[in-house]
């Protein structure tokens, strides 16, 4: 029984997991309404909310997990990548905890916490683990290496997961990250944040009347959408779209969320699944905000031949079961860290 802490960015979460993969609990306390009227994350702000909510999310965790304190295995946290004031909440709860308890305490990596989302299971409750296109039993695996694409609101990576705990980082963005992108796009179109869903909401329907750029970088797996966010503000611009209208220009603003989107999921579908037969990939594996995204999820398994291993919309965006996951498969390779843990905002993957 694992508890996992994240408070990387503006989420405060907690969760309870056994055995790596079954939820016991996943709490978030959300701050999306205090930032929604910045239209963006402020830091300070989301650092002064994590330590007024940590307590109450760790304590709710336990509570609906049915879980003591003196249960617990261990304490994951991510210590990093992440803004650095919210970071250190978590971080210092952990240690506390894991000190007072005598438990070994496990610094993890936010991405690759995204990707052991994954391994969290469905029939914990919490709603279908993967929607394994091509899954036989609920207990099959493809095997390594595995092609994952981690796309968040900070992060854009490729990465080849050779083994539990061994990555290749291929490629990544070279400006926004995809749910960057997303949110800036929103806030052009006059909607709320976070982008993502309201983008994803309002292209429903579109005819597809608009087209809007796509950035290959043909050669490399990297990614760049400053290019579609601009083209998407130069056409709004020029057919007269208004981020404070009262709705008149409904259909405009839903062929542009549509066309925005559509750029932005062929590229990263397309160039994740020539990344996976290049490095003869056994199966697709997504994780972050962004790969709650509908009509992404629905292409990517739409055109893969191989398996497409995704974790349900809930467990995407940012959760501390996928801490908790994560944490478990570091126990099993022996690997902890000690109480002088440090957070590193810009912690890579790849060491
Ligand atoms: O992984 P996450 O919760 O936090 C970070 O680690 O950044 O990702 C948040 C990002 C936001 O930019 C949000 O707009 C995006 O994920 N997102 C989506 C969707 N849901 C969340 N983007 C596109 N479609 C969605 N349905
Ligand atoms: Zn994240």
């Amino acid at each position: 029984m694992i508890l996992g802490i994240e408070t990387s960015c503006d989420e405060t979460a907690a969760a309870v997991v056994e055995n790596g993969t079954k939820v016991r609990s996943n709490v978030v306390a959300s701050q999306v309404e205090i930032h929604a009227r910045y239209g963006g994350i402020v830091p300070e702000v989301a650092s002064r909310q994590h330590v007024l909510e940590i307590l109450p999310t760790v304590e709710t965790a336990l509570t609906e997990a049915e879980v003591k304190l003196e249960e617990l295995a261990a304490i994951a946290v991510t210590s990093g990548p992440g803004l650095a004031g919210s970071l250190l909440v978590g971080v210092n709860v952990a240690k506390a905890l894991a000190f007072s308890l005598d438990v070994p305490l496990l610094g993890i990596n936010h991405l690759e916490g995204h990707i052991y989302a994954t391994w969290l299971d469905s029939r914990s409750g919490i709603g279908g683990i993967m929607e394994r296109e091509h899954q036989q039993s609920p207990e099959y695996e493809p095997g390594f290496p595995l092609l994952c694409l981690i796309a968040s609101g900070g992060h854009t990576d490729v990465v080849l997961m050779q083994d539990h705990g061994v990555y290749k980082v291929l490629g990544r963005t070279r400006d926004d990250a995809a749910g960057e992108a997303f949110d800036k796009a929103a806030r052009i179109l006059g909607l709320g944040f976070p982008g993502g869903p309201q983008v994803q909401n309002l292209a429903v329907g579109s005819k597809g009347l608009e087209r809007l750029p796509r950035a290959w970088l043909k050669g490399t797996v990297d990614f760049s959408f400053s290019g579609v966010k601009t083209a998407l503000l130069h056409r709004a611009q020029e057919i007269g779209i208004y981020p404070s209208d009262n709705g008149e220009q409904d259909e405009l603003k839903k062929e542009l969320a549509s066309a925005f989107q559509e750029s932005v999921v062929e590229v990263l579908v397309s160039k994740t699944l020539n990344a996976a037969s290049e490095w003869q990939a056994k199966g697709i594996l997504l994780g972050g905000g962004v790969t709650a995204n509908v009509r992404l999820r629905d292409e990517m398994v739409h055109r893969s031949k191989l398996p497409v291993l995704l974790p349900p919309p809930v467990l995407c965006t940012d959760n501390g079961a996928m801490i908790a996951s994560c944490g478990f498969f570091h126990l099993q390779r022996g690997k902890h860290s000690s109480l002088d843990l440090d957070v590193n905002p810009a912690l890579s993957l790849q060491d």
